[in-house]
């Protein structure tokens, strides 16, 4: 059993989901609680990254995804969106020492040639700087949308076929993870465990191939009132479901 200093949660030890994936969401209404502007909850909710990624890393996780940016919150209003483009900038600058202590590695995944320069010039700074390091990776979805991932994938095999690299009977789902943005993380590329907060229960177009046999747990609290102890609660109702990936087992 693992038992941490950070929470009194007995967990299984050999049953930690290795990928970990979560859509971090209800820090306006974090914010609106408080009577604070909605950029004061992405403060809070950056601050948790950190946290978060702390404890996921001595619980053993090896891959957390974040949804921290989507292909659709480009919608928001202009003060809302410069605000969320600088927190990756803020957020390596406050912590990176931090990060690379814990022996975290940083990928940072989406379509990243939209983004503005100083968001593209902190994202690479930050993979470069921690690209040596053997721990767990820290996977942030900025501007990120799931079927747009799909989509430019099938781009990319349909025209494999059309330069006759590639015949069409060969195309299969390892043809097609290998083409999805999560592709290098290999054995770990779908999640074992989806968490989404702040009480909304639906998937808002993240990793969608990808969490086609994952356990999803959904929790009411806002992100940044998410703790270490609510990542023990959400692992431990994981650790308690039966994975049975279609089939039919005799428990
Ligand atoms: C959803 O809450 C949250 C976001 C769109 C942004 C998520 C970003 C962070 C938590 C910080 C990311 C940190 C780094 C390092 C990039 P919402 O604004 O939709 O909340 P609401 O539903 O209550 O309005």
């Amino acid at each position: 059993m693992l038992s941490n200093k950070d929470s009194n949660q007995q967990l299984a030890e050999n049953k930690v989901p290795a990928h970990v994936a979560v859509i971090m969401d209800g820090n306006g209404r974090w914010a609106k609680k408080r009577f604070m502007p909605r950029i004061a909850g992405h403060k809070a909710g950056m601050d948790n990254v950190q946290t978060i990624t702390t404890h996921a890393s001595h619980l053993g996780i090896k891959v957390l995804s974040l949804y921290a940016f989507s292909t659709e919150n480009w919608k928001r209003p202009t003060d809302e969106v410069d605000y969320l483009m600088h927190l990756p900038g803020n957020f390596f600058d406050k912590f990176m020492p931090e990060l690379i202590k814990e022996n975290v590695k940083v990928n940072v995944m989406g379509f990243l040639d939209e983004l503005p320069s100083y968001t593209l010039d902190a994202v690479n700074r930050a993979q470069d700087q921690t690209k040596d390091n053997t721990g767990l990776i820290l996977n942030f979805a900025l501007n990120y949308g799931s079927r747009r991932e799909i989509t430019a994938a099938v781009q990319k095999i349909a025209t494999q076929v059309a330069n006759g690299d590639l015949a069409p009977e060969q195309i299969d789902e390892s043809v097609i993870d290998a083409q999805l943005m999560t592709g290098a993380f290999g054995a770990y590329q779908d999640p074992d465990l989806l968490i989404r907060t702040s009480g909304e229960e639906r998937l808002s177009n993240f990793l969608l191939w990808q969490l086609a046999y994952s356990e999803l747990v959904f929790t009411d609290e806002y992100w940044p009132d998410f703790t270490p102890a609510s990542l023990d609660n959400a692992i431990a109702q994981f650790q308690s479901r039966h994975r049975r990936y279609g089939g039919l087992t005799n428990k």
